[in-house]
Formats: structure tokens, C-alpha cells, sequence
């Protein structure tokens, strides 16, 4: 493996309110395969830091008010080692992540160097694989990409609506369209410029590369995994443990 980096950071965003799973239990604790989400996906990255020699140090921004009960449920499953600070997330993605940008810079957290990268990786997409994440690790360390974000190209073709109406616009190209998905990845100074920048502003967007191209970085896109999916409806649990049966 050729990058150079020694700690591997990372803010997994997990304070969504989950009604699209039509469920009282936090989707994050159901089971995939007979393991929970969140355990699969912080799993993921652990064996990921061990195979690749790096130190993991990591942020989970869970429901406001939740912060007790998962710190105790991340002491119980051993996870503490690698998941050193717990806060409390927003009313929305870029707020949440916002506050885990904010968390970073804690005392009591091992603050990154300006270039050190820094993933945000939906605690909901359990199926990240090590692959994955090394394609984003190795494009921030080595080619100078200050943003990337792995996206699959798309495989059906979307159409463009005017607004609030059903009455289609456009059709754009399809070669040029990717689906986006999580490992996003910054270069920390970068991240709490675009972060800062976005709160002062009020910027919201529903990833979080798009505060990137707003601010006038460029962003690469880098190849992901159809098997990467985010765990939203009912059907998402299906089709994970089908997926799963397939990856092992
Ligand atoms: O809403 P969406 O499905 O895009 O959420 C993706 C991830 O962002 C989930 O892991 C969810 O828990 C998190 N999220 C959050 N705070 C919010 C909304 C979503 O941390 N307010």
C-alpha cells in the first residue's frame, strides 16, 4: 500500500431520524445478517486500519439527547478504541456532520495535521469494503486531491423535472452522471474551511462534497461499490443480506 498516512479519521454521521424504515427501532441496530448496522460498518473500518498498519480514530454523531446511551452501547461492544468521541448531531446532514467537523478539533481528540484525510462515512452503509476505502485514502495522500467522494457510474438513465412539477426538462447524458456515496473524503484543513464556511453561510447540501465544489474546490469522483448501498427502507435490509450472502 503507498500512502503515507498513519491515522485514518473519520466521522460517521448517525443522527438521522430513520421514517423511511417505518420502524421504533433505530435502523442502526437492526440486523443484517444477524449483525446490527452500526457494527457492521464500524467493523469495516477497524479491519480496514488493521490490515493497512494505520491507527483509526473516529467520531459518531448520533440523535440529540442519545449520546449516553451509545457511549454505553460503544463501551459494551468493545468498540471504544476506536471511536473516541460522541456528539450530538442536528436537524441535518450538514449540521450533524457539521458538529463532528466541530468535534476534530476537541482537546480530547487526537486534532489531524492540515493534510491528513479525513472520511465521513454514513454509519447506515455497512457494506463499505477495504478496497473502497483504500481507493479514497490513497487519492488523498498521493495525487494531490484535496476532495474526493466514490460514486458508481449510474445504471439507469434519470430525467430532469421543472420544478415542483412532474413535466420532464432534460435528459442528461448518462455517461457523465455517477451516483454518490459515502466514504466522502477531505483534507482537514480544507473540510473546516468548507464546514465553517457553510455554517456562517447557512449552506446546506445533502452530501457533503457539494460544500466542497460550492466553495470552488475541485472534487473527484473515485470508483466505489454497487454493493456500498445505504440502508434506508425496509427492502435496503433484503437486499443487503442478498448482497452480503454474495461478498463472503
Ligand atoms: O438522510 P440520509 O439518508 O442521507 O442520511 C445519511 C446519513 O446521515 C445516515 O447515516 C444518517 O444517520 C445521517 N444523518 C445525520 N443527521 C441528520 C440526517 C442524517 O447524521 N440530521
Amino acid at each position: 500500500m503507498s500512502f503515507s498516512h498513519k491515522k485514518l479519521y473519520v466521522i460517521f454521521p448517525a443522527a438521522g431520524s430513520g421514517t423511511r424504515m417505518k420502524s421504533d427501532k433505530n435502523k442502526l441496530l437492526m440486523e443484517v445478517g444477524s449483525i446490527p448496522v452500526i457494527d457492521r460498518t464500524l467493523t469495516a473500518f477497524r479491519k480496514f486500519a488493521d490490515e493497512s498498519g494505520i491507527e483509526l480514530h473516529s467520531i459518531l454523531v448520533v440523535s440529540p439527547g442519545k449520546t449516553e446511551e451509545w457511549a454505553s452501547y460503544i463501551k459494551d461492544r468493545d468498540y471504544a478504541s476506536i471511536v473516541d468521541t460522541i456528539t450530538e448531531g442536528g436537524d441535518t446532514r450538514t449540521k450533524s456532520v457539521g458538529n463532528g467537523v466541530s468535534s476534530l478539533s476537541d482537546p480530547d481528540f487526537p486534532v489531524p495535521g492540515p493534510d491528513d484525510a479525513v472520511f465521513i462515512h454514513d454509519a447506515a452503509r455497512c457494506l463499505i469494503d477495504s478496497d473502497s476505502l483504500l481507493r479514497c485514502l490513497e487519492a488523498i495522500s498521493d495525487d494531490g486531491t484535496d476532495v474526493c467522494v466514490s460514486g458508481v457510474k449510474t445504471k439507469n438513465t434519470i430525467k430532469m423535472v421543472k420544478s415542483g412539477t412532474t413535466f420532464v426538462e432534460s435528459t442528461p447524458d448518462r455517461d457523465l452522471l455517477y451516483e454518490v456515496q459515502t466514504p466522502q473524503c477531505f483534507k482537514y484543513s480544507v473540510l473546516k474551511e468548507c464546514y465553517e464556511r457553510a455554517q456562517t453561510d447557512g449552506f446546506e447540501a445533502t452530501d457533503d462534497t457539494a460544500l466542497a465544489e460550492h466553495y470552488g474546490y475541485k472534487v473527484r469522483i473515485i470508483e466505489g461499490s454497487y454493493s456500498n448501498i445505504k440502508i434506508t427502507t425496509p427492502e435496503d435490509i433484503v437486499i443487503a443480506e442478498a448482497l452480503l450472502k454474495n461478498m463472503q
